[in-house]
């Protein structure tokens, strides 16, 4: 047979590096620790059936005082945070979402459980309508319009509840346009000049948001798209414009999601603004994966780290995850 290589080695072998797991881990390019891992949790209150969301398997509601336990769990696993989600019935939910600007709703008796008996883990609130209104929507809805500005009256009033009830970072998930300003105004003249604000600002209108809409209780509800604010997937340009808006207006962090059909924004957010870029890997997302390891495709451990590895090889500061917990007992494993 023919030498492959006549007269002489190639001269640069780039299987040396990954000969052994020693030289690969020396060399890795980016690691995934518990340190990047934001646990996201849908909470329930006491009397709402417990089972499993659908489509969602190993993934359940937690009431209030397993959030608490959550909580502790994160914590102890090296996790800097939870972002929290309400699951909300139809007979609460009204056209103007009084309830997200009760005092005593669900999210804020969660968040205060956590501060008083799990202090120590951030907690980051999603601010928007959709768990609240009985349509569903983000925003405001009249005569088939969402109101922009309407909405960020309410949403400034939601972010202000929020922050009295404990929360650290408030997340403003609506798209509507001047949100952030309005938001970072209001917690600055409402005392609560250090709370974070990070914004969804690249933020597409997406399927894989299915899962979570049966989780919170809008899947029944929603009524048409939400394609007039939140963004075409079509586009990514239109993404780094909705960064530079909202980096001026105060956002201490963005947000892009969903997370890996999505990841060439992550890297070019990362790259282009240089702010904590922060992605969401999303209910539709957890579904793919967990829904294909039960029909034996992975095994649910290895490709999830994987997925998750990747956000971090993109450029992702953190990522939030319906397995986080999971992920960061895996990587916490001497055994592996
Ligand atoms: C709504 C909101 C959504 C998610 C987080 N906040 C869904 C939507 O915009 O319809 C999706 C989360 C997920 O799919 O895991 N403000």
């Amino acid at each position: 047979m023919k030498h492959p290589f006549p007269g002489r080695h190639p001269a640069t072998r780039p299987r040396r590096l990954r000969q052994e797991p020693w030289i690969r881990a020396m060399t890795a390019e980016s690691r995934l620790v518990p340190e990047d891992l934001i646990q996201a949790v849908i909470l329930r209150e006491d009397d709402a059936p417990a089972g499993p969301v659908p489509a969602m398997p190993g993934i359940a509601r937690a009431t209030a005082d397993e959030a608490v336990e959550i909580a502790r769990k994160a914590s102890a696993l090296g996790l800097p945070a939870l972002a929290l989600f309400p699951q909300t019935g139809p007979e609460h939910r009204s056209a103007e979402a009084q309830l997200a600007l009760d005092p005593g709703n669900l999210m804020c008796r969660a968040a205060r459980a956590i501060k008083a008996e799990a202090p120590g883990i951030g907690l980051i609130a999603d601010v928007a309508l959709d768990p609240y209104t009985d349509h569903g929507h983000d925003g405001l809805l009249r005569e088939g319009v969402i109101l922009n500005d309407e909405t960020v009256e309410l949403l400034t009033r939601q972010a202000l509840v929020l922050a009295e009830a404990g929360y650290d970072v408030l997340a403003p998930s609506d798209m509507m346009d001047g949100r952030i300003a309005a938001i970072r105004t209001a917690l600055d003249e409402g005392g609560y000049a250090d709370r974070l604000i990070l914004s969804y600002a690249v933020k597409y209108a997406s399927r894989f948001y299915g899962p979570y809409r049966d989780a919170i209780g809008s899947r029944g509800v929603l009524q048409g798209d939400k394609r007039t604010y939140q963004m075409d997937p079509r586009n990514a340009e239109e993404g780094l414009r909705e960064v530079a808006l909202d980096v001026a207006e105060g956002a201490d962090m963005v947000m892009v999601k969903p997370g890996l059909p999505y990841l060439d924004m992550v890297a070019r957010v990362k790259d282009g603004f240089g702010v904590p870029t922060v992605a969401f890997q999303v209910s539709g997302e957890y579904a793919m994966l967990a829904c294909a390891a039960e029909a034996g495709a992975f095994d649910f451990e290895a490709a999830g780290l994987e997925a998750l590895a990747c956000f971090r090889r993109a450029g992702a500061d953190a990522i939030v995850s319906y397995y986080a917990i999971r992920a960061a007992e895996w990587l916490s494993d001497p055994a592996r």
